[in-house]
């Protein structure tokens, strides 16, 4: 039985940090509001000169170093994003050429929000268990300093900029890899978290813009509430697919939106928040690249080994969510 396996891990992070007291500084705000609501004390902001690609090709370039695979060997680029570099091309595409992978036959970006790169793991484990991929990059990279309204103390102490990397293979042993994805929507919730304009449905104009329609628009209280029921849900079903129980996971790295969500989806696993590896507090939310970017920091850490199990679990805009069960 093939499955794919993650071999290298990467990320990058701008280096300007902004504080809650610098956020203190422009809305009003203070740090002991925003680290109790939601264990956030910094998040890392991207130069205006840079662009989303320039991160997440940083963070597939150490992904790939990692697994020790050349650039140009990779033959699949997915970029789980809703802040790519432009509408068009994708910038899986600017990835392939900054990165130097041109032998990458497919390269594209998938939208799920904050599920973007779970969205993404579970595209690659398919294409690898159908023998179409075998050195697939998977990418999750968000700038959403761009899309974030500075004046509107409600969206903007949350979001943070970042990439996260994985580079995934074939796996033949039948002990390692992913053992399961499922993915998860409901578009039906589609206006509680959204960037109403830019696209078809209302394209940028000067009262557009005026107006704000180009930033994060967020009903707090209903994503909190799909957040917790929803992820918690997803990390159940993973476990029961695979017959496994909660005493059977040594980690959960699960999208970093907050570290009130998370506890919520702790306590309905239910499983201790030991289990759960954390950086919201340095980084923020950001979106797609919060699960692979903490997965390079655990490993890191040298908390994950191998044959543990890990589950990842993300929820995002659309509603869009997913789990994986993977076997280290
Ligand atoms: N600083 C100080 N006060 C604030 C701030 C702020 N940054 N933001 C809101 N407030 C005020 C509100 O105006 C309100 O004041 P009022 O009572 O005078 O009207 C008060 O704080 C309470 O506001 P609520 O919105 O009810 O606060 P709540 O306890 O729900 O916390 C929060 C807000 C943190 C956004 C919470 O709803 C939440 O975590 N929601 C999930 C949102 C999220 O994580 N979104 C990320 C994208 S989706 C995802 O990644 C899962």
């Amino acid at each position: 039985m093939i499955a794919g396996r993650i071999v290298g891990t990467g990320r990058a992070v701008p280096p300007r940090v902004l504080t809650n007291d610098d956020l203190s500084k422009m809305v009003d705000t203070s740090d002991a509001w925003i680290r109790e609501r939601t264990g956030i004390r910094e998040r890392h902001i991207l130069d205006p000169s840079l662009a989303a690609s320039d991160l997440a090709t940083e963070a597939g370039r150490q992904a790939c170093r990692k697994a020790g695979i050349d650039p140009s060997s990779v033959d699949c680029i997915i970029v789980g994003t809703v802040t790519g570099d432009c509408p068009f091309p994708s910038t899986a595409t600017f990835v392939q050429k900054k990165l130097g992978a041109r032998n990458a036959g497919c390269a594209f970006d998938l939208s799920a929000a904050c599920a973007g790169f779970l969205y993404g793991i579970s595209i690659a484990d398919a294409f690898i268990r159908a023998g179409q991929y075998k050195r697939i990059l998977v990418v999750g990279v968000e700038v959403l300093s761009r899309i974030v309204d500075w004046k509107d103390r409600s969206t903007c102490v949350l979001f943070g900029d970042g990439a996260g990397a994985v580079l995934m293979v074939p796996d033949d042993t039948g002990r390692r890899g992913v053992l399961s994805t499922h993915l998860f929507a409901d578009g039906s919730l589609t206006d509680i978290l959204w960037q109403p304009a830019g696209g078809s449905r209302e394209p940028l104009t000067a009262e557009g813009l005026a107006a704000g329609q180009n930033f994060v628009k967020m009903n707090g209280r209903e994503v909190y509430k799909h957040a917790v029921r929803n992820m918690s849900s997803a990390v159940r079903v993973a476990l029961e697919a695979n017959a496994l129980s909660p005493g059977d996971v040594a980690w959960v790295v699960a999208h970093q939106a907050n570290l009130r969500i998370l506890e919520g989806v702790a306590e309905r696993i239910p499983l201790p928040m030991s289990k759960f590896f954390i950086n919201v507090d340095r980084y923020g939310n950001t979106s797609s690249a919060s699960v692979p970017t903490a997965l390079d920091e655990a490993l890191e850490e040298g908390k994950i080994r191998e044959g543990d199990l890990l589950i990842f679990a993300a929820l995002g805009g659309g509603l869009a969510w997913a789990s994986a069960a993977v076997r280290w």
